[in-house]
């Protein structure tokens, strides 16, 4: 075991079946004597969450969908409560003894719960880039109030807060997001005209759950990745730059008033990026894989492609319109991205649908809580609904 300065801290998950879950579990059985695994949250992969309950042995176990938690039920240990329901995510977050809740669930689906744990009190390490994208103003302000922690898990903005501690506020010119740029990095419109599922899944750098993947080989996954940096850092849209960096080493930078740029380097792993989130401002000491500088390497930079990937400009229009229109485009991209891999859309048919969206959306300024929900529900029947239009049209054509 390694040696490791600070108090135990009891760690909540939500989505530990998950990529970001998994490899959460991975960094807090690392450091037996400094976390604890106090809570466990799943939609409904009922067999990992038992497997996860054996090992950990968290208090509480919670499945969204009751059949699956049913099928497990009898196999519990004793010492852990399993509960189901999306209700029973208010147990797993809210538990007295919980200090950080990681905020992993894929999508929209993660906001409820996150602010039930800001509102309990606990620190968020925060994988679930949608949650800011959505309600950025308030799920930030809610923080402030509760004195609560925000820590990026995201690689991009862990490398940022790298970069940016120590240094003041008005020395920060701009902040400098890398892209991998996915799978197509390079292509044309017409190359991507056919490209398969598979194809999109391919990402040659990170092995992520699907949806990120597809938001990365679209570039979505930048564009949110900004909405999520100007709320996390408090920097204006257009001091948020994007490079593409297809060897993803370099996880961001930042540009400071006298032309000096910090970059933060690492293998492509997001182990690091998620114990930083739960020792900042201190360092532990691991074993994770580490940089060869033995090993002869390029390292190269270009400016996206915006005219072949729409999204990131949507996503950038977007976070300049405010109001709900963020909540539009990530429902809109939820759904699209759904419909691509079930094969019922396009790759190139992405961008369409959210431009669409965006467009029919009737902006809200200054949104309570309730308008992102409804912002979100009224942007997911449009989704359906041109999707369904565009099906009928290609099938009488
Ligand atoms: N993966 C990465 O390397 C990475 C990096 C940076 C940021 N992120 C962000 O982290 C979040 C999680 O990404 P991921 O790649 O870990 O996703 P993932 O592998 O698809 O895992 C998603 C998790 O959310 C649960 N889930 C799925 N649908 C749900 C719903 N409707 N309601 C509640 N929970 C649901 C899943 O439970 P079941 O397994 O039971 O379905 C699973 O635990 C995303 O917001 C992503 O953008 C991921």
């Amino acid at each position: 075991m390694l040696e490791q300065p600070g108090t135990m801290k009891n760690i909540a998950i939500l989505g530990s079946t998950g990529s970001i879950g998994r490899n959460s579990l991975e960094v807090l059985k690392q450091y037996p004597e400094k976390f604890r695994v106090l809570s466990l949250a799943a939609y409904s992969n009922a067999r990992l969450l038992l497997r996860q309950i054996e090992e950990f042995h968290p208090a509480v176990a919670v499945l969204i969908d009751e059949n699956a938690a049913g099928r497990i039920r009898s196999s519990v240990p004793a010492g852990t409560t399993l509960l189901a329901g999306q209700d029973a995510l208010v147990d797993a977050v809210s538990h007295d003894d919980v200090d950080v809740v990681i905020s992993a669930f894929v999508g929209f689906a993660g906001l409820q719960p996150t602010i039930t744990a800001i509102k309990s009190g606990k620190d968020i390490a925060l994988a679930n880039k949608e949650i800011l994208v959505v309600a950025g103003e308030i799920v930030t302000q809610l923080a402030r109030e509760h004195d609560v922690r925000l820590m990026p898990v995201d690689s991009e903005h862990s490398a940022i807060l790298q970069c940016l501690t120590g240094e003041a506020r008005k020395a920060v010119r701009r902040l400098i997001l890398t892209a991998s740029g996915g799978p197509f990095v390079g292509k044309s419109r017409e190359e991507l005209a056919h490209v398969t599922i598979k194809d999109a899944l391919n990402h040659p750098n990170w092995s992520m759950g699907n949806k990120i993947t597809i938001d990365s080989a679209t570039l979505m996954n930048k564009g949110l990745e900004i909405i999520e940096a100007h709320w996390l850092f408090d920097i204006p849209p257009a001091d948020i730059d994007v490079v593409v960096h297809p060897q993803s080493i370099i996880h961001s930078m930042v540009e400071f008033v006298d032309g000096s740029v910090k970059a933060q380097l690492g293998v492509p792993d997001m182990k690091l990026p998620i114990l930083y989130a739960l020792t900042w401002p201190e360092r532990f000491t691991s074993s994770f894989p580490r940089l060869d500088f033995s090993m002869p390497r390029d390292l190269t930079f270009r400016e996206p492609d915006l005219e072949t990937f729409r999204c990131l400009s949507l996503a950038r229009e977007a976070l300049e319109q405010g109001g709900t229109v963020p909540a539009a485009l990530n429902a809109a991209n939820e759904i699209a991205v759904e419909a691509f891999l079930s094969g019922t859309i396009t790759f190139l048919d992405i961008p369409e649908l959210i431009g669409e969206c965006m467009q029919q959306h009737q902006n809200h300024q200054q949104p309570g809580i309730e308008d992102i929900f409804a912002a979100d529900e009224e942007s997911r029947q449009v989704a359906q609904q041109l999707i369904e239009r565009n099906r009928r049209v290609t099938m009488t054509v």
